[in-house]
């Protein structure tokens, strides 16, 4: 068979579970779906991780005689070492008080000895007054060799599928599965071998096809087309050369020469701006997919608590890399304060700042704010974004530019317009006000006998609203002092 290029697997749960078992912490609450896994690996740990065997039972409602509460009676008497893991543990297995008992028992007896009491579950349903007794720990999704392992396993059992792939598309293979939990790749791996005499190319295609569909189906991520590109946008120079200067960093030849793949940009400054516009530019730009990151569905706990969302989302666009992860309005969602849970909040922004560090996956974050005084100082440190941006309310060349670009995104003839006398009445639009008077502008022209759009229409809009820049001023004030010594003008001087 051909060898498997296997990077170290990020977080090893195996390794975590021995070292919490010999650091004897007495109960550890272990969230995931992944039950078959999680006992595999603590009868793994009881069978191998020390000099001699320890003990291991489960107890399951199904499988045991006895109740729970009486089970843990039973560990906390056994003289013994062990580990006893407790499946589908949730408070309605008895009454909860005489559950919270038998548990603060267990606690207190065993705190000390060689004995771990693990609940798994894929709810997090730790109540306030027993945070302190029970330990939560991550289940970590299998990494690389954990998956090479699980493709192993299924190719063993299609003995006449001869193995065709490259170790480079191996490696793509099992990078494709990541992100996945073990039931979902070994069922992904079935589904790729069945009825098939060789492995090749053309059936990778099916486990990227899959993975796509398991990520569509979570809708933590989510594909956005890119409909922009960077002749798209008017103005904002600066930015558009950073990009550009940047657009060849993900081929080959730029990994050769060392060129690094930036972390990510921070776009920050007035709304309606073009933010949300650059983002979609830059997937353009680089040609790399775009997916958004659903903060709702992560705090809303769609398959399980907040921060195990967030990592599986991480993992997710990990394993579609290289791509680009949008976090919009970065200050409420990743960064943010406003959601119920504080301590949820701090915890995924922690884990959100560590992965920026850390990974060398080819991710590149864009991230969006407009609150940008609100954003912690630690998420604003070099070697976090390689750039952050200022988007200003577009100069009078720039407010040209984007007249320029929305006329001719609707076929119109430019030499019907004055850009420049536009462009001068405009003082204080921001992008999306130029669009909008470009738009009602063709409303006005239409009902005036479906006839051509002029300037003048153009400007009966212009006449008729009001920008944000004028009911915002103060706001507007402070972001710009803000952003004076922390980032650079997304727009060339002058
Ligand atoms: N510089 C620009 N060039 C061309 N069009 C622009 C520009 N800025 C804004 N627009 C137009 O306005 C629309 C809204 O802009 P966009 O959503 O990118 O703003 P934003 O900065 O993300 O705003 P918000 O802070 O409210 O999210 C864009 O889809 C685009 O049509
Ligand atoms: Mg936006």
């Amino acid at each position: 068979m051909v060898e498997l290029q296997v990077k170290a697997s990020r977080k090893n749960s195996f390794e975590e579970i021995k070292r919490l078992v010999a650091s004897k912490y007495p109960i550890v609450w272990i969230e995931s779906w992944e039950e078959e896994r999680v006992e595999t690996t603590l009868k793994r740990v009881a069978e191998k991780a020390f000099t001699s065997p320890i003990q291991f039972s489960v107890w399951s409602e199904t499988s045991s005689d006895q109740s729970l509460v009486d089970c843990l009676k039973g560990f906390v008497q056994k003289p013994e070492q062990g580990i006893l893991l407790v499946k589908d543990f949730n408070w309605q297995l008895g009454p909860e008080q005489l559950l919270k008992r038998s548990l603060r028992d267990v606690f207190h007896s065993t705190k000390g000895s060689f004995k771990t009491l693990f609940l798994v579950s894929p709810y997090p349903r730790i109540p306030e007054d027993m945070t302190k007794e029970i330990f939560s720990m991550d289940f970590a999704l299998p990494g690389e060799e954990e998956i090479q392992g699980i493709f192993s396993g299924v190719l063993k059992s299609f003995p006449k599928v001869k193995n065709q792939l490259n170790p480079e598309q191996s490696g793509r293979l099992l990078k494709a599965a990541l992100g996945l939990t073990g039931d979902e790749a070994k069922l992904v791996f079935q589904q790729m071998l069945v009825g098939r005499q060789e492995l090749n190319e053309e059936a990778l295609g099916i486990v990227f096809h899959e993975k796509a569909r398991i990520v569509k189906r979570e809708g933590l991520l989510e594909f956005v087309p890119t409909k922009f590109k960077l002749e798209d946008i008017g103005g904002l120079e600066n930015l558009k050369e950073w990009l550009q200067d940047r657009s060849h960093f993900f081929g080959e030849d730029a990994k050769k020469a060392g060129l690094q793949i930036p972390k990510g940009v921070l776009m920050t400054g007035v709304s309606g701006c073009g933010k949300s516009l650059c983002t979609q530019a830059i997937s353009a730009a680089w040609g790399l997919p775009l997916y958004r990151l659903d903060i709702n569905r992560v705090y809303g706990g769609a398959i399980g608590q907040p921060e195990e969302c967030f990592r599986r989302a991480i993992q997710q666009i990990e394993s579609i890399a290289p791509a680009i992860l949008w976090l919009e309005e970065i200050e409420k969602s990743v960064a943010g304060y406003e959601q119920g849970d504080k301590g949820v909040t701090a915890r995924i922004f922690s884990s959100f700042l560590t992965w920026m560090q850390e990974h060398e996956s080819p991710v590149v974050v864009a991230a969006t704010a407009n609150e940008i005084d609100r954003l912690p100082a630690e998420l604003l440190r070099k070697g976090r974004f390689d750039e952050i941006f200022f988007v200003d309310l577009p100069t009078e060349k720039e407010r040209a530019q984007i007249f320029e670009v929305h006329l001719k995104r609707r076929s119109l003839d430019l030499s019907q317009f004055n850009l420049v006398e536009l462009a001068k009445g405009t003082q204080g639009f921001n992008g999306a006000e130029i669009e909008q008077a470009v738009v009602s502008g063709l409303v006005y022209a239409f009902k005036d006998g479906k006839r051509a759009l002029k300037q003048e229409d153009i400007y009966k809009a212009i006449g008729r609203s009001v920008p944000l820049s004028t009911t915002m001023a103060e706001t507007i004030k402070e972001i710009k002092r803000w952003a004076d010594t922390r980032a650079v003008k997304a727009s060339k001087a002058g």
